[in-house]
């Protein structure tokens, strides 16, 4: 895997790789690099950058590129793409994947309707057809010979053969794929393919720093900054608690639903227990652990 020659960013959270250089510098008249700047347009989702997200998105969107985004549930990975695909202008569709998505599931299928046999379009070829943003919500879910169908989209080939239509799709310029993966989740039981992996450029996310993640909460529930940063403490000390043994440390959006009972008015430690405790464990001790760290704050 070779690292990509990116425009130096400085420090930051967000990493950037690129996996699969085989489609950098062309563009659909051949090599000549290409010069198209997306057009920005003003966001109605909001997001709080944290890193070179942004522009390592808006690069490979200029670029062709498919992008992967790498990290823990309720860290804005969702988030990321409603506001890039709005900032780009473009239509998101989402797709969410499970061990049952089939190939028929994503390209389409001819079904009966009043005596007739009517095409209808899979979530992948609308997204092709409309120049969409298709975001493949955790991907790693999805089986993986289904996905390997996604592979011609996914590089210079940049098609999709629909053997049902006994067509092939070749998306405008707008069309941008998009896949997100939990790297630990369900114990790394799911993974993906390397020859998946290697056609994306990659965003590894995370929950960001307090005074940013503290930011977020303030602004997503409304309540104020002084209730937002003491939540944020915290939810610090919570996701350094191993001896908890929980199976996925707090998130960013545990925090964010706490913190909106609050500002809707339910007494901080009751709030806590139902938004931010019990999503965490069924386990007693631990449920009775977690109780003991809020009382610490609320
Ligand atoms: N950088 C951010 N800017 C704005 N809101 C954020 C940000 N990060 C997290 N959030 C908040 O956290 C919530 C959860 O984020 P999101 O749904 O994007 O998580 P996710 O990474 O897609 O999780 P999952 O892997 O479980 O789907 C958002 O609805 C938003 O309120
Ligand atoms: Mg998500």
């Amino acid at each position: 895997m070779r690292r990509a020659t990116l425009p130096r960013f400085g420090g930051g959270r967000t990493r950037a790789t690129l996996a699969s250089e085989s489609t950098r510098n062309r563009t659909k008249h051949g090599s000549e690099p290409v010069t198209r700047k997306p057009e920005d347009h003003a966001p109605r989702t909001w997001y709080r950058p944290t890193g070179h997200e942004i522009s390592i998105f808006e690069h490979a969107f200029a670029l062709r590129q498919p992008v992967l985004l790498k990290g823990p549930t309720g860290c804005g990975k969702s988030r990321f793409v409603e506001h890039m695909a709005e900032k780009l202008d473009r239509p998101l569709v989402t797709v969410a994947c499970h061990d049952d998505t089939s190939a028929t599931d994503l390209l389409g299928r001819y079904l009966v309707k009043g005596g007739e046999t009517v095409w209808q379009d899979g979530p992948v070829t609308r997204a092709v057809r409309e120049g969409a943003i298709l975001y493949l919500d955790e991907v790693a879910e999805a089986r993986a010979d289904v996905v390997v169908v996604l592979h011609p989209l996914a590089d210079f080939r940049r098609r999709i053969y629909v053997d049902r239509l006994g067509t092939e799709l070749v998306p405008p310029d707008g069309f941008m794929l998009v896949a997100s993966f939990n790297p630990g989740y369900q114990h790394r039981l799911k993974e993906m393919k390397p020859s998946t992996r290697q056609r994306f450029l990659s965003i590894s996310f995370d929950y960001p720093d307090p005074a940013v993640e503290a930011e977020i909460v303030a602004n997503e529930s409304g309540v104020e900054r002084r209730v937002a940063d003491k939540l944020v403490k915290l939810c610090v000390k919570l996701r350094k608690l191993d001896a908890l043994g929980l199976a996925e440390i707090p998130s960013t959006r545990l925090l964010v639903e706490t913190a909106r009972l609050m500002h809707a008015g339910v007494p901080p430690r009751i709030a806590c227990q139902a938004a931010l405790i019990e999503p965490l464990s069924d386990d007693r001790d631990t449920v009775r652990g977690l109780a003991e760290a809020v009382a610490l704050f609320f």
